[in-house]
């Protein structure tokens, strides 16, 4: 058997997805090697900082290293702008959604509201909500 012998999902049997699950598990252990393609992306994406976002990503992930963090930080730290490249406008969500089922949920939390955190810097220089926040205020995860 090469493909599923269905061309509507409805149609397939057990051996069809059995079949499918076999592939799918394969597929899945190339994850960390295509994200990491992808974070080479980063380098081309978002322009006018002073380092590209392959940059910034590698300095994060850096300073998380030498400050001690563990491997989940590390990893969020260096994939927490992937969403960049395919979803501009919910790019912590994004990132969150791909790191989610690999690392600890304190850290896909903190990935996943970057966002919201950062804007007490530049919120009011968009026309954002600086206090963005305080949404989570309060919150297991969050820093005040
Ligand atoms: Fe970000
Ligand atoms: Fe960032």
């Amino acid at each position: 058997m090469e493909q599923v012998k269905f061309t509507q999902m409805k149609d397939g049997d057990k051996e069809d997805y059995d079949f499918l699950t076999i592939h799918e598990i394969e597929y899945a252990k190339g994850t960390a090697d295509r994200l990491l393609r992808a974070l080479v992306e980063l380098d081309e994406s978002l322009s006018g900082y002073k380092v590209t976002r392959l940059g910034h990503s590698l300095q994060s992930a850096t300073r998380a290293w030498r400050d001690g963090a563990d491997i989940d930080w590390v990893v969020c730290a260096l994939l927490h702008d992937i969403g960049d490249i395919y979803a501009p406008y919910n790019h912590d969500e994004y990132a969150a959604s791909i790191l989610r089922p690999f690392v600890r949920e304190q850290c896909s939390w903190v990935v996943q509201t970057h966002g919201d955190f950062q804007m007490i810097y530049y919120g009011h220089h968009v026309g954002g909500d600086q206090n963005k926040r305080d949404r989570h205020a309060g919150h297991p995860y969050s820093s005040f």
